[in-house]
């Protein structure tokens, strides 16, 4: 992410702000607590509405909005709980508060959920992880990386910086848990994003994820590489790619790499996959953690899992935890761990107010 784009987001951030502020002078002038109430109750569920939209579904309207829709749902929300706050103290002392205080208070929580959902976005740290399991014989570490969606929403420095870290950590070997490219990535991203991955000098082994191929591209103007150029420079880049396949890394570790389920019919069902070595310790990796019927029928003693960066966008983990199980941290599903991890980084906006970035550093110890 260049330097303009992040002063992109914060103008667009400050005009929604000023022009808000002004529209809303005649309705907070003796407002009653009624359009407090109203207000809040309107601006709440139309920011919420729109991260949702923008983080859950392809829409051709909002995908070429740019950093519109996340700065009106951070405008949006903030003013909405400044209007809360102005009813309780309404309601509470029985006194009117003017405008210009609801005014400030709107602005000093938008500048600082903004500036701390974009700063947030900027640091990358390690989540470390121990696994036990008597089918190891040695102990065994790597790091997992998912969504890095590059590079629309973190500096290149900080992601520099990242990569850095987990080379010097050595570790066995990295694996990739797709979305490291997005369906906004140029080609010329793509290429930069393998050429760094490709050069931690460890192995690296990749999965596919719901954008890596850009899939939802034609509401962007298209894709800007095929899904041929994909793979040809993943593995260009040492990378090797594990679609349905399987990496015996020891005598006691086997990686399996899944196709992304939003492939349909291109992802093996179970019952095709590859056998894994009898007695080994088995890491499925699968970008999307929602196929529990499929962790269930593989049973891998361990599943890592991307894809719904911890929500990115607060109050998104609360939404998302009524339909879907699985939204971030460790899980059981049958005889199998599941991690969810939030992402190396997150979806096009340079904002993530839930969880952090992280990489993850697996420990598999002997019992
Ligand atoms: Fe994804």
């Amino acid at each position: 992410m260049t330097v303009l784009r992040f002063i992109e987001w914060f103008v667009i951030v400050a005009v929604i702000t000023v022009i808000l502020q002004v529209v809303q002078i005649p309705l907070r002038t003796g407002g009653s607590a009624l359009v407090y109430l109203l207000g809040f109750i309107i601006k709440a569920a139309v920011s919420v509405g729109i991260a949702l939209y923008c983080m859950a579904f392809c829409s051709k309207l909002i995908w070429n909005l740019g950093y519109l829709p996340a700065a009106l749902y951070a405008v949006l929300l903030c003013d909405a709980a400044a209007d809360l706050i102005a009813l309780v103290i309404r309601i509470l002392r029985g006194t009117e508060p003017g405008f210009q205080a609801v005014m400030l208070v709107s602005i000093l929580l938008t500048a600082g959920f903004v500036i701390y959902g974009t700063v947030n976005m900027q640091i990358i740290v390690p989540k470390e992880h121990v696994y036990t399991s008597d089918k190891l014989h040695d102990k065994h570490t790597f790091v997992f990386i998912s969504d890095l969606h590059y590079s629309a929403a973190q500096s290149e420095s900080a992601v520099d910086k990242a990569l850095r870290e987990i080379a010097d950590l050595k570790p066995e070997f990295v694996l990739l848990g797709g979305d490291i490219t997005d369906d906004r990535s140029t080609a010329e991203e793509m290429r930069e994003a393998y050429e760094k991955l490709g050069s931690l000098g460890v192995p690296v082994y990749y999965i596919y994820g719901n954008h890596d191929r850009q899939s939802h591209a034609d509401y962007i103007r298209g894709a800007k590489y095929t899904p041929e150029e994909l793979e040809e420079t993943i593995r260009s880049n040492g990378i090797t790619i594990l679609r349905d396949e399987i990496a015996v890394l020891s005598d006691d570790l086997v990686v399996l790499g899944r196709e992304d389920a939003s492939r349909g019919d291109e992802r093996c069902a179970v019952r095709d996959l590859p056998a894994r070595p009898e007695g080994a310790y088995v890491v499925c990796v699968d970008h999307s953690p929602y196929q529990e019927e499929d962790i269930l029928a593989t049973g891998a003693d361990l599943q890592l899992s991307g894809h719904t960066h911890a929500g990115q966008f607060f109050p998104l983990q609360y939404v998302y935890r009524l339909s879907v199980n699985n939204i971030y941290g460790d899980y059981k599903v049958g005889s199998t761990d599941l991690y969810v991890s939030s992402g190396i980084a997150g979806w096009y906006f340079p904002f993530r107010t839930v969880a952090h970035c992280n990489y993850e550093v697996i420990n598999l110890d002997p019992r």
